[in-house]
């Protein structure tokens, strides 16, 4: 890569924004000049970037001209408004929010799976869902060998996917339930419900999750939408893995938790193939495959962990295993950073393809 770009950062402060700074000095992006914006609140404060201070500009007064590729993520909200703005100035925008990615102008792209969909931008390409990114990942090798009809997937997604103030929560809580713990006791000196609502309440205006998530599990990311109940981050998955796929007839059924967990999202994956394929084939196949790193000796006690994905890139795959239960059934069990793979190291790689042209 020759060309050096200017790159704008919207939603600079947030928890993908520092991970966006950190990878593209990690993975040396041509950079002729950052720009780094988010909301009035962080109008002049100050970023550090490769040994240089930015000024953080807000959201709402700032100009795009002059931008090569502005990263959005901000909510999409503000994708809505500043997304087609900045594109009409000049820059392409690569969203990481829900706003576009179901648009049919708009591409949705994971590199790995469907990069030929990213030079069809007419100014936005929507960076999918974290917990699709990964899944996507994970099963279009798997696909290309032997079809897929259905997929059942159940993720169990940290909480740092909502955000730096989700991060604050559970370590509130954390602390707070440390100090009813006593040495050489199991059990602690108070009402653990009791304990954490209080801890809840107390933080109310900073939360982010409808329950304390220490010591917790909540079924229930996103709102709740249509007959069904399914929950926004469930249809997401069900609707960008047809689209990243470019295939309507997957099925797919998803349930989407909440774990107390800081970072990296996991998921069990079930799925049935149109041919059979076997599980060592799959492993052959996933081993070879781009973005994968196939951790699956599960004797040794080796499989995939979310306190090792943790910053770092790959897709973990690992637990796979037939599926006795269905004709041409697999399970697996897929692992990634959510901020990384699901959000900023996304986003960059598709401004990479974009500069490669
Ligand atoms: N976290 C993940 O794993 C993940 C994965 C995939 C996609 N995403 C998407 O990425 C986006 C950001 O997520 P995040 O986890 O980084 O959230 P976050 O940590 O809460 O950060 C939010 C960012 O948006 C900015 N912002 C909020 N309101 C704004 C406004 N009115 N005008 C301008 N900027 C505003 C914030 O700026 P201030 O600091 O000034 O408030 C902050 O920089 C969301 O759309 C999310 O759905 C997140």
């Amino acid at each position: 890569m020759n060309k050096k770009v200017h790159v704008g950062i919207v939603g600079a402060t947030g928890a993908v924004g520092a991970t966006l700074l950190t990878i593209l000095k990690e993975r040396r992006f041509p950079i002729a000049s950052l720009r780094c914006i988010a909301s009035a609140r962080s109008q002049g404060k100050r970023i550090m970037f490769d040994g240089r201070e930015i000024e953080v500009e807000d959201l709402a007064s700032a100009s795009f001209k002059g931008i090569d590729i502005a990263f959005f993520s901000a909510g999409a909200e503000r994708s809505k408004v500043y997304a087609p703005k900045a594109a009409g100035e000049g820059a392409v925008v690569i969203d990481n929010s829900s706003a576009f990615r179901m648009d049919p102008a708009v591409p949705l792209v994971v590199p790995e799976v469907n990069p030929h969909a990213a030079y069809a931008h007419k100014g936005i390409i929507a960076n999918p869902n974290c917990s699709t990114i990964q899944m996507v990942v994970a099963l279009k090798p798997l696909y290309d060998a032997a079809g897929i009809v259905r997929i059942v997937v159940s993720s169990y997604q940290s909480v740092s996917g909502a955000g730096a103030k989700a991060v604050y929560q559970l370590e509130q809580e954390i602390k707070g339930l440390a100090a009813h713990f006593h040495e050489g006791a199991w059990q602690i000196d108070t009402d653990i419900e009791e304990l954490l609502g209080k801890i809840y309440e107390a933080n109310k205006s900073e939360t982010v999750f409808p329950y304390p998530i220490c010591s917790n599990l909540i079924p229930h990311i996103g709102s709740f939408q249509g007959e069904d109940d399914y929950t926004q981050e469930e249809l997401k998955m069900v609707y960008e893995t047809k689209k990243i796929m470019e295939d309507d007839s997957i099925q797919v059924s998803a349930t989407c938790v909440r774990v107390p967990v800081f970072w990296a999202h996991s998921e069990t994956v079930n799925i049935q193939t149109r041919k059979p394929l076997a599980a060592d084939r799959a492993r052959a196949i996933l081993a070879q495959a781009p973005g994968v790193e196939l951790v699956d000796t599960p004797k040794d006690r080796v499989y995939p962990l979310p306190l090792f994905a943790g910053g770092r890139d790959p897709v973990y795959v690992g637990r796979i295993r037939r599926d006795p239960s269905i004709q041409n059934g697999l399970n697996l069990w897929v692992v990634a950073d959510n901020l990384r793979k699901g959000a900023a190291l996304n986003a960059i790689q598709i401004a990479e393809l974009l500069l490669k042209r």
